[in-house]
């Protein structure tokens, strides 16, 4: 019989993909939970086309409590729980930290009881690279010191992963991983599967697209000048579906038992550098079309470069990433373009 693995956020851009990974390894039945409050139960027959299997999803907050342990009563048997369910923008969180910390943390407080109640054996967690903050040496290992909070989604992450530590010290049945990704873009390299972006996106790779396809006018690269080797800024793209990927081999990796302590903790990276221009002359190249784009004015908050040693994760969970930066700038193309003809 499958393992039952609750996937919160399981109808956003990571946790669909997920899906599809958790489905394709054919050892565990994944069940989506999500509000929808940033997604579309549509997403579910999406993962349905790409993988031909039927996949539950509850659509529940999970800060309800009442309304999300009943999942549990529903669906007996559960042994996970991999948690994406979050905001996760930037700018936002600072406009609007009361519904960051709510959010965030209390769905986490319910995940954590909902392992005590139901005596789970696995969680994983979704952090992420920017709990590093402004990091004065790279690559950032997991050793590397966690910074400043510089907006409230990062400190959610932050007391987020302490309050894991704390939990699962007292509670032996529950082993954890907290994955820290670092800038996931890219889609299922069928094209029918993506992210689902705001009208008005922060995040590069979406504005790329979003360019490309003419729903935005222009891209401005923020800053050029830079102590980088073309100017503008440095960061750790890596591939939605490796990302998804490592999930999966992060709960085979608690199910064989090679974790060394009940929470440990991974940094989700390429490895490699990749700057704005770099970015841009890739997705240009790659899908043979022109972005018009503009040089800029540096964002403020940004860090010059960041980018992950990956070497934990490479080692202890067997993962490697499968895909490069043509890989992720095609498919985010593709992704864009079919829906394009969706609507
Ligand atoms: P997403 O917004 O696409 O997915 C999050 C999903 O959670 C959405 O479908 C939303 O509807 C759901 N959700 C939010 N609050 C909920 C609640 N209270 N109850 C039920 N469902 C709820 O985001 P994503 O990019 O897939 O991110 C997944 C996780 O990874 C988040 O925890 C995010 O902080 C983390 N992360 C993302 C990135 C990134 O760049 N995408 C980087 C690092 C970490
Ligand atoms: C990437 C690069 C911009 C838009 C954020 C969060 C991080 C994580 C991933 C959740 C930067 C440049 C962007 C534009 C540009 N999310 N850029 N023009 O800031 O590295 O990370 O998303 O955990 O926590 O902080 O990602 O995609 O916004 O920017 O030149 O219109 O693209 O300056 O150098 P960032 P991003």
């Amino acid at each position: 019989m499958k393992k039952k693995i609750i996937v919160t956020g399981g109808t956003g851009y990571i946790g669909s993909h997920t899906l599809i990974e958790l489905i394709k390894n054919g050892e565990f039945e994944p069940i989506a939970v999500d509000s929808c409050v940033r997604s579309t139960p549509e997403t579910i027959q999406r993962v349905e086309a790409i993988t031909g299997v039927r996949v539950k999803h509850y659509q529940v907050d999970i800060c309800d409590k009442n309304a999300f342990f009943n999942v549990f009563e529903l669906e007996k048997e559960v042994v996970g729980i991999i948690h994406f369910a979050a905001f996760k923008c930037v700018p936002e969180s600072v406009e609007k930290p009361l519904m960051y910390y709510h959010n965030n943390l209390q769905s986490l407080e319910n995940v954590l009881e909902a392992c005590e109640k139901f005596q789970l054996q696995y969680l994983i967690f979704s952090s992420s690279a920017s709990i590093y903050g402004d990091v004065k040496e790279l690559p950032v290992t997991e050793n590397t010191p966690v910074g400043i909070p510089f907006c409230p989604y990062a400190h959610t992450k932050q007391i987020g992963e302490q309050m894991i530590h704390f939990f699962t010290q007292q509670h032996p049945h529950l082993q954890s991983v907290i994955l820290r990704y670092f800038n996931p873009v890219g889609n299922d390299m069928s094209g029918l599967n993506g992210e689902l972006s705001p009208d008005k996106p922060n995040n590069l790779m979406p504005i790329v697209t979003q360019v490309g396809i003419g729903k935005m006018k222009q891209l401005t690269v923020f800053g050029t000048d830079y102590d980088t080797r073309d100017g503008s800024c440095i960061r750790d793209y890596i591939h939605v579906c490796d990302i998804a990927d490592a999930h999966v081999k992060a709960l085979l990796f608690l199910e064989n038992q090679k974790n060394t302590s009940r929470c440990e903790t991974f940094n989700l990276g390429s490895g490699n550098g990749v700057s704005v221009l770099e970015m841009i002359d890739a997705f240009e190249k790659v899908n043979g079309i022109k972005l018009n784009y503009v040089l800029g004015e540096r964002r403020p908050g940004d860090v010059p470069a960041i980018y992950s040693d990956s070497t934990r994760a490479n080692q202890l969970l067997g993962w490697e990433c499968r895909y490069g930066i043509n890989e992720m700038v095609e498919s985010a193309w593709k992704w864009e373009k079919h829906l394009a003809q969706e609507h």
